[in-house]
């Protein structure tokens, strides 16, 4: 990591590209997934040599329900699986596991490990924040309706019920797999982010790549509209 400039607290991810990377080794697609899981968790393991407060992983959006049902169950399955190997590291690690989207909407044996797993590292310092059934603009309606019934609509009284309102502000988001959008990914927290889209597909993400993102944070100069 470079010893010069700002450090990043908030870092997210769209993990984008599984499917292209099963395709170009012409394995199947639930192989791109099962290998982007241990993009994850490398990328977990290496938060302790970064600055980095919170990594936000964009892990089912609330559209990827319309994948072919047996995609969404190896999805799921991977979900289930990834949740009981590697939650005692999560506690040995110190991290503390958020989940921003409409979770309590998935099958509720994966609602109830979520919960257990959400109480189990409430007390970790480094925050892992997964995106599970999560869309942006359906996040930012929630949030409007939930501060009109407190009273007025604010900036900062909207804000305060996103599902992020209790992390850092948004520093970086990065893409992988060359694509270059949003897909309804914090529309909101991303007003003034830095971006970085790369063409790496995400089971070949390292840690490698992520220390090279947060240094080229690190020399972006970041106006907020001032100059
Ligand atoms: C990202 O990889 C994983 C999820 C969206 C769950 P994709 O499955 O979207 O991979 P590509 O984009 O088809 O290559
Ligand atoms: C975004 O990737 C969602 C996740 C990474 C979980 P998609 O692959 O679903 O996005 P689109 O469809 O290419 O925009
Ligand atoms: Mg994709």
């Amino acid at each position: 990591m470079s010893g010069e400039g700002q450090s990043a607290r908030h870092v997210a991810i769209i993990m984008d590209g599984n499917g292209r990377w099963a395709k170009r080794k012409h394995l199947p697609r639930a192989m791109g997934h099962r290998k982007g899981v241990e993009a994850v968790r490398e990328l977990v393991r290496s938060l302790q040599d970064t600055s980095l407060e919170c990594l936000t992983l964009y892990a089912f959006s609330s559209e990827n329900w319309k994948r072919p049902e047996d995609e969404v169950d190896d999805l799921m399955n991977l979900m289930r699986k990834f949740i009981k190997s590697d939650l005692p590291e999560f506690i040995a690690n110190d991290v503390k596991l958020h989940i921003i989207g409409d979770w309590q909407g998935l099958a509720p044996d994966i609602v109830a490990m979520l919960e257990n797993a959400l109480e189990q590292t409430a007390k970790g310092s480094r925050t892992l924040a997964v995106a599970l059934n999560y869309g942006s603009q359906a996040e930012i309606v929630h949030a409007a309706q939930l501060a009109a019934a407190d009273g007025e609509i604010t900036e900062d009284s909207l804000a305060a019920h996103l599902y992020t309102a209790a992390l850092p502000p948004l520093d970086l988001l990065i893409r992988t797999s060359g694509e270059v959008r949003l897909s309804n990914f914090l529309l909101w927290q991303a007003a003034y982010a830095e971006m970085i889209f790369t063409d790496v597909l995400w089971p070949d993400f390292t840690p490698r790549h992520l220390f090279d993102a947060l240094d080229q944070f690190a020399g972006r100069e970041r106006r907020f509209g001032g100059r």
